[in-house]
């Protein structure tokens, strides 16, 4: 049976990838407490003396405003640990799965050749706008410099077990008669089922590098909202606003749509669309 090293297991993807890949690979669960992957020394040494086949990153500094004041310890989760993780894996001959985000992109769209905006492709040019997408970033690039058999995976928008948007929208609801919601950030929700499965699929190919992984389709974070709580037919009023109505610390991309392009060329999965990916969500969470 293959080994299956899982960092930050706690989060809502290391959850659903324990459930997810449990029964046909020896796992090593770790969450920070066990690993820290900023810490180099740990992380070799347990790499070296476990010998995993394949490594899956799913710990990351995920607060995106509170990057922006603690920069610092963005860069050490995002950027460093991914880098110990590489190195190490390169050293064993381990491939290492490591999740990016849609953030390394600026959100002003490419057009196509007609002039329309179209999705970013993995070859698009980079340019985040916020101390996340830039630790992100490096954090990629480290792993490219490192190691040759690694899946950097792009997704966007991630809900599962665990804090995130749909959960707090649905909170919201319940002590709300009204939610103002933005409606001019552009990306695809996506389940973290969708992403496991296919990162169960992906692990058992040796088709390296980029890819972009999400659910089909996209919507504003107002139609999200809306297509919630239509499924759980709740009455809470759901009232558009812009960016500029809501100010954060860290700047969002506008437009951050992401074509899995390499993964549907290969043939290695096809994402359910965001609508269908929710539906079943919301089923199973029976929230
Ligand atoms: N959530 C999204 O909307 C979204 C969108 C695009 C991409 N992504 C990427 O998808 C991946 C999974 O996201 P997620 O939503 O599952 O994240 P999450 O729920 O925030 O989980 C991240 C986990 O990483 C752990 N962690 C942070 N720093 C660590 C360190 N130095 N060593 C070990 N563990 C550490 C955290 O532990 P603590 O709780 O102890 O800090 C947490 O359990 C991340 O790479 C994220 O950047 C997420």
């Amino acid at each position: 049976m293959k080994k299956v090293l899982i960092t930050g297991s706690n989060g809502q993807l290391g959850l659903e990838l324990q459930n997810k890949l449990k029964d046909k690979y020896e796992l090593i669960v770790t969450s920070r407490a066990d690993l820290d992957i900023t810490d180099t020394q740990q992380v070799t040494e347990l790499i070296k003396f476990k010998k995993p086949d394949v490594i899956i990153n799913c710990a990351a500094y995920t607060a995106v405003d509170l990057c922006e004041q603690q920069g610092d310890a963005a860069y050490k989760s995002n950027a460093i640990g991914p880098k110990n993780l590489a190195i190490a894996a390169n050293e064993i001959g381990a491939k290492l799965v490591h999740i990016s985000t849609d953030y390394v992109f600026d959100g002003e769209g490419n057009k196509d050749e007609l002039g329309n905006i179209r999705p970013y492709y993995e070859t698009d040019v980079t340019n985040p706008q916020s101390a996340y997408g830039r630790t992100k970033l490096e954090g990629e690039k480290f792993i490219i410099q490192n190691l040759n058999k690694y899946f950097i995976i792009r997704t966007a928008w991630l809900y599962g077990e665990g804090k995130n948007f749909v959960r707090t929208m649905i909170n919201l609801s319940k002590n709300n008669a009204k939610v103002k919601v933005v409606n001019d950030q552009i990306g695809s929700p996506t389940s973290t089922a969708e992403l496991a499965n296919m990162i169960e699929n992906l692990i058992e190919t040796e088709e390296y590098g980029i890819y972009h992984g999400t659910c089909e389709g996209y919507c504003s974070w107002y139609d999200l909202t809306c297509e919630i709580y239509g499924l759980l037919n709740i009455n809470t009023k759901v009232i558009p606003v812009t960016t500029d109505e809501f100010p954060r610390p860290a700047r969002r991309p506008k437009y951050s749509v992401l074509e899995n392009k390499k993964l549907n060329e290969l043939g290695l999965y096809k994402f359910k669309t965001w609508q269908e990916a929710l539906k079943k969500y919301l089923e199973k969470e029976n929230v």
